[in-house]
C-alpha cells in the first residue's frame, strides 16, 4: 500500500501548539509533539484526545509554565516519580515528559533513566511510525523531525522499531501486542525482522500485568476485522500466553477418514462476522470463546464420527476463570458472555428442525433480552463454503425470525413474568413459604412454554387449583 503523506495543514491550528512552543522558547526549553498524535495526523486518522510533547530539560518545570498561562483553563498533575506531568485543558489531556535516554532491567519493565536528546528519546519508542515529531520551536514550527524512516513507513504501511526489534521488544513486550493491535487497526504489516523478534520473545510477555495485556486486547477485538489481529497473535504464539484456549481450538484431526472442522480458523470467520453486524464488543468475545469447550470434549464415535457433546455448556463454565485470569469485568460482561456461549447452538438447532412453536416459546423464555445477539451469533456461525448449504442454512433462519415474531406477539413470552405470583398461591389455599409454591409455579411455566395453557392469568388460575388438588392442596373456603 502506499499513500502520499502530508501534515495537514490545520494540524497545529490550535492555539495550545503556538503557546506551548513559546513557553518553551521563555524557558529556554526546545518543545516537540511525538508519538501517536503526529502518527495519526499523518494519517488524517481521527485526532487522539491525548497529546504528547516532549522537551529537552524538565518536562515537569515547561507543564508548570504553561499552567500559569492557561490560568484555570490548565490545571497541571505532575507525577513526580515518572518525571511526567499533565495538563487537563478544554477536551485535551496534554502530556510533558523531559527527552530521555532509557535502558530496562531484564526482569522488570522499570527503566533507569536518564536526560537525552531528542534523537535519544525517539529511539527509545516502539515503532518508526510513533517516532515521529513536530518541532513547536519559534525558528522551526511545524518541521517534521523523522531519524528513522517514519514517514516512509507510514506511506508504504509498514510497523518498523526504531532499534533492533529484540532490544524494543524485549525493553517493553507489551509492544509485541501493540505491533499486532497497529497492525490491525491501520491494516499495517509487520516488518519481517520485527515479526520474527515477536516470536522469539513471547516469553517476554510473562513480565506483563493482565489488565496491560487485556487493554490491547481489547484494541484488537474492537477493530473493524479482529481476525488479522488474533491471527498474528495465533502465529507468534502470544495468544498461547494469555488465551491458551482459543489457541487449543487449532488442528484439524482424522481418524478412519473422517476429518472435523479447524475450530480456530472458523472461530476467526465468526468473529469478523459478529464485528461487521455488532459494535458490540461483549458479543465479539461470546463469538471467540463459542467453541472453547469443543477441544475438551471432543470424541471419535466409530458411527457417527466426531462429536462435541455439551461444548457449549462446558465452554460456559470455562468462561469465569478466563474473565477472572484477564482481569475483565466480572459483572454484567461475564453474565452475558457466560449466557450466549452457553446458549450459542439453539437457534442454529431450532434452524434445522421442524420449529415447533414450544420449541420457539422455550428460546424466547431462555434467551430474553439477548435474543438478538444471539441470533446474530448463530447466523455469524455459519461459515460454510458451501453455497448451497450456506443459502439453506440462512433461509432457515429466517424461518426462525418469523416464527420468533408470530410466537412473541401472541404469547409475549420475553422477560416472561409468572402470570400467578407466589403470595397469590399462598393466599388461595392458605399456605405459608414452602415448596409446593414453588412446584405449582414450574408447572404453570412448563405448561405455557408447552402451549398446554395460554399465557394468560384466568387459565393459569384454574391450572393452579388443579396441580394444588393433584399435590393435596385444598383452596381456602373463601376460594372454594
Ligand atoms: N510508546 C512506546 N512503547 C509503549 C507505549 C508507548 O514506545 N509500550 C510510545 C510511542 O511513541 C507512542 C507514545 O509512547 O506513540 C504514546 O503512547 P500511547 O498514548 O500509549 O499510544 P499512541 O501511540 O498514542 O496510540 P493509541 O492512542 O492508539 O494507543
Amino acid at each position: 500500500m502506499s499513500k502520499s503523506i502530508v501534515l495537514p495543514k490545520d494540524a497545529l491550528q490550535h492555539p495550545i501548539f503556538q503557546l506551548i512552543g513559546k513557553v518553551g522558547h521563555e524557558l529556554g526549553q526546545e518543545v516537540y509533539v511525538v508519538g501517536g498524535f503526529v502518527r495519526d495526523q499523518l494519517l488524517q486518522r481521527t485526532q487522539p484526545k491525548d497529546i504528547d510533547f516532549v522537551t529537552i530539560g524538565s518536562g515537569i518545570a515547561l507543564a508548570k509554565a504553561v499552567s500559569e498561562k492557561l490560568g484555570p483553563h490548565g490545571k497541571v498533575t505532575v507525577f513526580k516519580n515518572f518525571g511526567t506531568a499533565m495538563i487537563h485543558h478544554a477536551e485535551y489531556e496534554l502530556e510533558f515528559v523531559g527527552a530521555r535516554k532509557e535502558s530496562y532491567d531484564l526482569g522488570s519493565r522499570k527503566p533507569t533513566v536518564e536526560n537525552g536528546s531528542l534523537e535519544d528519546d525517539q529511539k527509545r519508542r516502539d515503532f518508526t511510525i510513533n517516532a515521529l515529531a513536530i518541532s513547536l520551536n519559534p525558528d522551526s514550527y511545524g518541521e517534521l523531525i523523522d531519524p528513522f524512516g517514519g514517514l516512509l513507513h507510514l506511506e508504504q504501511g509498514i510497523l518498523k522499531t526504531p532499534l533492533d526489534p529484540d532490544s524494543t521488544f524485549s525493553d517493553d513486550p507489551l509492544r509485541m501486542m501493540r505491533a499486532i493491535r497497529f497492525a490491525n487497526q491501520l491494516h499495517f504489516s509487520i516488518e519481517a525482522e520485527a515479526l520474527s523478534a515477536i516470536r522469539r520473545n513471547a516469553d517476554r510477555m510473562q513480565i506483563l500485568s493482565a489488565e496491560r495485556i487485556t487493554e490491547e486486547f481489547m484494541k484488537i477485538m474492537r477493530c473493524d476485522k479482529p481476525s488479522i489481529g488474533l491471527g498474528l497473535l495465533y502465529e507468534t504464539k502470544l495468544i498461547h500466553r494469555f488465551l491458551p484456549e482459543i489457541a487449543a481450538l487449532q488442528g484439524v484431526e482424522e481418524i478412519e477418514g473422517k476429518l472435523h472442522k479447524d475450530n480456530f480458523y472458523h472461530t476467526l470467520e465468526v468473529v469478523d462476522n459478529v464485528a461487521m453486524a455488532s459494535q458490540n464488543v461483549w458479543l465479539r468475545w461470546a463469538a471467540l470463546l463459542h467453541d472453547i469447550g469443543k477441544p475438551v470434549v471432543k470424541r471419535f464415535d466409530q458411527k457417527v464420527g466426531w462429536t462435541f457433546h455439551s461444548h457449549e455448556f462446558v465452554g460456559g463454565k470455562m468462561t469465569p476463570a478466563i474473565f477472572r485470569r484477564l482481569k475483565l469485568p466480572l459483572g454484567e460482561p461475564l453474565r452475558y458472555v457466560k449466557k450466549i456461549v452457553q446458549q450459542s447452538s439453539r437457534p442454529i438447532v431450532l434452524s434445522q428442525e421442524e420449529v415447533t412453536d414450544s420449541a420457539v416459546r422455550r428460546l424466547l423464555f431462555d434467551a430474553g433480552d439477548e435474543l438478538e445477539d444471539l441470533m446474530i451469533l448463530c447466523e455469524s456461525d455459519i461459515t460454510t463454503k458451501n453455497s448451497k448449504k450456506k443459502s439453506r442454512y440462512l433461509k432457515n433462519f429466517e424461518n426462525v425470525r418469523q416464527k420468533l415474531k408470530e410466537v412473541e406477539e401472541s404469547d409475549a413470552i420475553r422477560n416472561w413474568q409468572p402470570p400467578i405470583s407466589g403470595e397469590q398461591i399462598m393466599e388461595v389455599f392458605g399456605i405459608s413459604p414452602g415448596r409446593e409454591i414453588g412446584i405449582i409455579k414450574n408447572a404453570i411455566r412448563e405448561s405455557i412454554l408447552d402451549g398446554i395453557i395460554p399465557n394468560k392469568e384466568k387459565e393459569a388460575f384454574e391450572y393452579m387449583l388443579q396441580i394444588g388438588k393433584e399435590i393435596g392442596l385444598k383452596p381456602k373456603e373463601s376460594h372454594g
